[in-house]
């Protein structure tokens, strides 16, 4: 089961300066380790990680992983990547590079390191799946053509590397399938379904629903993810996954709605649109192997991060 590592590490996140991997630094240093973050700012910002800048054991390097980094470090998170479809759809080719020569580089590194190597892979990996809730063994069902496709196949050859670096040069890999991750820290027009919510309900504007409003998410709060991710690489027993991080709580979109609506006290107002090519329909997590591996399970309810959220963008979108 899980240990924590005794003595303080140097660990490497890329991608460090995004919504995800900012979290990841500040739980890392609280655990006393020295980060080194590392991000091109392509959807990250300085602004996410401006608290660390003062901190003796932080430091930021303006890196782009699709070229090789060489630094020393124990441990290493890979994190950067775009995550949301306006954001990988803007070059779908930086995006597959990012992911593909990304991995290749960051694993080089890890083995000339002989480091222990976490991927932050995801849920698209099994696209618009024919199996629910998802387990790790299902294959998915991924369009390798679609507008998509940038992501979910660029996640999906990182993890073949991971494996094959592992069977190939022995390196201790993990691999987080993360799902659906919201909180603190994300940015207002990312596209993603709990941010545009929040932030037309913030702004008296009606919620844009796409499709009928029935597909399913499984919405996991990003203390839960990143609790997730350190318990899979703290694990001193390779567990090269992959393992499902998420949420299996399963909520429509259109209760999504309703439930912002309901915490800020608001009538529900929605605008409907056309489902976007390949979006997926169902989306929930079978964590059953996080649960028994990691002793891992979400602890924070919806409500509850939707409202640790809202005020977020609240104080965001009046400049507080
Ligand atoms: N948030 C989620 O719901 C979710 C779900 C599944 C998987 N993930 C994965 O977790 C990771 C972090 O996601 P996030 O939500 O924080 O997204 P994000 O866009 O906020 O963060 C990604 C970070 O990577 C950086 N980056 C992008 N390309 C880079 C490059 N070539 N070199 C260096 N840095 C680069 C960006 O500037 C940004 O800081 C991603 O790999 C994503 O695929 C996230």
């Amino acid at each position: 089961m899980r240990t924590e590592p005794s003595q303080p590490l140097r660990v490497l996140v890329t991608g460090g300066a995004g919504f995800l991997g900012s979290h990841l630094c500040e739980r890392l240093l609280e655990a006393g380790h020295d980060v080194l973050c590392v991000d091109n700012f392509y959807t990250g910002t300085r602004a996410n990680v401006a608290p660390l800048l003062a901190h003796p054991r932080f430091e930021l390097l303006r890196h782009d992983i699709t070229f090789p980094l060489y630094v020393e470090v124990d441990r290493i998170f890979n994190l950067a990547c775009p995550a949301s479809p306006r954001h990988y759809q803007l070059d779908p080719v930086q995006t597959t590079k990012t992911s593909v020569h990304g991995a290749i580089n960051l694993l080089g590194l890890a083995k000339r390191l002989h480091a222990p190597i976490l991927q932050a892979s995801t849920s698209e990996v099994y696209g618009d799946p024919a199996q629910h809730p998802q387990t790790e063994d299902y294959w998915g069902h991924v369009n390798p053509i679609g507008p998509r496709a940038c992501y979910d196949e660029g996640k999906r050859c990182a993890e073949t590397l991971f494996a094959d670096y592992r069977r190939q040069h022995g390196l201790d890999t993990r691999i987080a399938r993360i799902f659906n991750t919201y909180g603190p820290r994300m940015q207002p027009a990312d596209g993603r379904v709990v941010s545009n919510f929040i932030v037309a309900a913030l702004r008296g504007e009606p919620l844009t629903i796409q499709g009928d409003g029935w597909q399913t998410r499984a919405f996991c709060f990003v203390s839960d993810t990143v609790d997730g991710l350190v318990r899979l690489m703290d694990l001193p027993d390779s567990c090269p996954g992959p393992v499902n991080i998420g949420n299996p709580a399963e909520f429509t979109v259109a209760e999504l709605a309703a439930l912002v609506h309901e915490i800020l006290g608001r009538p529900v107002r929605v605008v409907r649109q056309t489902l976007p090519a390949d979006d997926p329909k169902q989306r929930c997590p079978d964590i059953a192997a996080a649960r028994g591996k990691l002793g891992w399970e979400p602890k924070i309810e919806l409500r509850d991060g939707l409202t640790r959220t809202i005020s977020y963008f609240k104080a965001r979108l009046t400049g507080g």
